[in-house]
């Protein structure tokens, strides 16, 4: 009883009320985000998951700069209409590398998060050049100019830097490569061994091997040729028929 007479006081008086109220909520607001700080890791590793290449990276960097992200979304819900469409829900370690994460908010196309291998390249090639010519009613703009733009890997190890301060695993012999792979994955007849040794199969990721194409066809490397690139990869990194949740998190 006496603890209950005591609670009175603090009824009848609203600042001492206000004061205590923000005593509980701290309490419970420390209680519920300091033990992240001591995680070393909220995202589950998961196989295959790794950084993108320089290629893909200045593919996103293409695919930002154009506003995809206002028409699609990169990120497949767990529901089953989202699932029987798309394909596996997608995972927190699939964008654990995206810097800022592509997840989007709008959906006035279809979600991209797996897009990688459902098309060729020419296909991509004549969708983005004039999406209306092989989707007649499409309203998606076309991005044609990408085949003109040259792309100059000027400041792709700078770009690379940058995300290996924001947390993502490039290693000094990433970045001074950077140039050299940059333009080896475009190139069918490069020596690409030191690409897949760095990215690819024969990396610590565990992932499949780097896709090494002449994207966009044509001579040189243009900006159609990442964006492609970005394309083909999106959500083919992880192996679903071997991928099992970690349930005892
Ligand atoms: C104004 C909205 C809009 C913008 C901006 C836009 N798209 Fe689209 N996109 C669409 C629509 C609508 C479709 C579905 C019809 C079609 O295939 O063209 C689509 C389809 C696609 C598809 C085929 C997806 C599938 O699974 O069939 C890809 C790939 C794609 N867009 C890539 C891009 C890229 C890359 C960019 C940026 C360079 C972009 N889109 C910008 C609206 C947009």
């Amino acid at each position: 009883m006496a603890i209950l007479e005591k609670h009175k006081i603090l009824e009848k008086n609203a600042t001492l009320l206000l004061v205590f109220s923000l005593l509980v909520v701290t309490v419970g607001g420390i209680v519920e985000i300091a033990p992240l700080f001591y995680l070393e890791n909220t995202i589950e590793k998961v196989k295959g998951v790794r950084p993108y290449t320089p290629l893909e990276l200045q593919g996103r960097e293409v695919y930002i700069r154009e506003g995809c992200y206002v028409c699609h979304s990169q990120m497949i819900r767990p529901m089953r209409d989202e699932v029987e469409r798309y394909g596996h829900y997608s995972l927190a370690a699939e964008s654990m590398y995206d810097h800022p994460f592509q997840w989007g908010s709008k959906r006035t196309g279809p979600d991209l998060a797996r897009v990688g291998g459902r098309y060729s390249d020419e296909w991509h090639v004549a969708h983005l050049a004039n999406p209306q010519s092989v989707v007649p009613e499409s309203v998606m703009p076309k991005y044609g100019f990408l085949l003109k733009a040259e792309l100059e890997p000027g400041y792709i190890d700078e770009l690379m830097s940058t995300h290996a301060l924001l947390g993502t695993p490039y290693s000094e012999e990433m970045i001074t490569q950077a140039k050299a792979d940059f333009a080896a994955q475009a190139d069918p007849d490069a020596d690409t061994d030191g690409l897949q040794e760095r990215y690819g199969e024969a990396s610590q990721f565990g992932s499949p091997a780097v896709v090494v194409r002449n994207f966009d066809g044509k001579p040189g490397i243009s900006e159609m040729d990442a964006l492609i690139a970005y394309m083909q990869m999106l959500g083919t990194l992880v192996d679903f028929s071997t991928f099992t949740p970690d349930a005892s998190r």
